[in-house]
């Protein structure tokens, strides 16, 4: 069989290339379901994009390798789209936009816009060799217990990256990419729980402040959680993405407060009170006893001098702890590195050295940080690799 256009993955970026990619198309995933990441994303109502989106706000060797196809496909031509299939949305906070009712709509718009393309659609079924001869190339297909040979001209990769395989992810387009000699900037989980081997934060799990996480130079002011196995929330997600193992994060446990002059305050105005029960005025109680023995928090208010809450104000503000590990691809949201950037053309997604083969969305060295701006590198990606089509 003949097609135009192949398209492995029928996830955000395969689908959305899939509509702009013109005719004879064909989309083959081995999942049941198209859009299965989309159907989960943002707690069910997808967070897909972010008002704030530049290529500020992703990560990847070549920082303005994104910035081609995020300026001519954006964040507003994507709410275009969803306003023009009458899907309702709203903005939660710091510019994400999701659903109001589910995010099955947007996989529904989606499979819509292909259909309008007229793209197929083949599920269930597994890749297998892919060969080339120089114009064309041929991917044997496992279909209803049946293999059979696809020729196509253009081949795009969209299987996405390692994250969640109990959701179907592989590395099939790292693979491919090194079946074509293509770089690879080593792929690792990122947007990801970090863990502790000592369990140390246990009898703080569920407790939850809103912080300030940095890691590799870089910080994100938003709340973070205590688990049974370390720290979560979006704050650590957003770090554990420039986060490097052996490395300790920092945290600010009282950002854009003056505490020292809080606390000072305090100690005119409460000098008999527990300088534990003051601290727990600003940060949970839970938090504050956890705290109690290795930061000697003793005494009353007026046992504190002015060097002892100076340099209390600073512990609190560079909190050094150094995490064991993380909970890897099982819980991470993306996957950091992929194809190398440097392999492709930023205007169109195609490889440099081997013509009709496009890699987009998540399996190249693109990766946005938490809030919507990973939707939007699957939508601006896999349209600049459907108009170069
Ligand atoms: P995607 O993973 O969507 O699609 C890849 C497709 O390829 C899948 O359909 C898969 O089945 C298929 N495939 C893989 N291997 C294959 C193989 N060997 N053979 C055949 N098919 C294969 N981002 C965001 O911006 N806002 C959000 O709210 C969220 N929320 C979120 C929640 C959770 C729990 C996760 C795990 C991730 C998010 N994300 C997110 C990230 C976002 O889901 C992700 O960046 C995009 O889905 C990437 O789109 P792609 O199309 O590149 O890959």
């Amino acid at each position: 069989m003949k097609v135009q256009t192949l398209i492995i993955g029928a996830g955000a970026a395969g689908m959305m290339c899939a509509a702009h990619a013109g005719p004879d198309v064909l989309v083959v995933d081995h999942a049941r379901a198209a859009g299965e990441k989309i159907r989960i994303s943002g707690g069910g109502r997808c967070n897909f994009t972010n008002l704030h989106t530049s290529a500020d706000q992703f990560i990847s060797q070549n920082r303005h390798f994104a910035k081609s196809a995020l300026g001519r496909y954006t964040q507003w031509d994507f709410i275009a789209l969803v306003e023009a299939h009458r899907i309702p949305w709203h903005e939660k906070t710091l510019g994400q936009l999701f659903c109001d009712t589910s995010a099955k709509d947007i996989i529904a718009m989606l499979r819509a816009e292909m259909t309008r393309a007229g793209a197929r659609l083949w599920l269930d079924t597994q890749i297998g060799e892919i060969g080339h001869d120089g114009s064309a190339f041929t991917v044997t297909l496992t279909r209803e217990g049946r293999d059979m040979a696809v020729t196509a001209r253009n081949l795009v990769v969209a299987s996405g990256g390692k994250s969640i395989p109990k959701m179907g992810a592989t590395g099939l387009g790292y693979q491919i990419a090194a079946r074509f000699g293509l770089p690879l900037v080593t792929p690792r989980p990122g947007l990801v729980p970090l863990t502790f081997s000592d369990e140390r934060f246990k009898p703080l799990a569920g407790v939850a402040a809103p912080v300030r996480v940095t890691a590799g130079g870089t910080g994100f002011d938003e709340a973070l959680l205590f688990t049974h196995r370390g720290l979560s929330g979006p704050a650590v997600l957003q770090a554990s993405s420039y986060w490097a193992e052996g490395d300790p994060i920092s945290v600010n446990l009282t950002p854009g407060t003056d505490l020292l002059a809080t606390l000072q305050g305090h100690r005119r105005s409460d000098p008999r009170k527990a300088l534990t029960t003051i601290l727990a005025l600003y940060l949970p109680a839970r938090l504050v006893d956890y705290l109690a023995g290795g930061m000697q928090l003793t005494g009353t208010m007026a046992d504190q001098s002015d060097a002892r809450l100076a340099a209390l104000c600073a512990a609190l503000a560079d909190w050094q702890i150094t995490p064991s590990g993380s909970e890897g691809y099982r819980t991470a949201e993306v996957t950091l590195g992929g194809v190398d950037t440097d392999a492709l053309s930023s205007q169109t997604m195609a490889a440099k050295s081997v013509p009709g083969l496009y890699f987009i969305g998540e399996a190249v060295d693109v990766t946005g940080w938490l809030g919507g701006y990973n939707f939007q590198w699957a939508w601006s990606s896999g349209w600049a690799a459907g108009q170069a089509i």
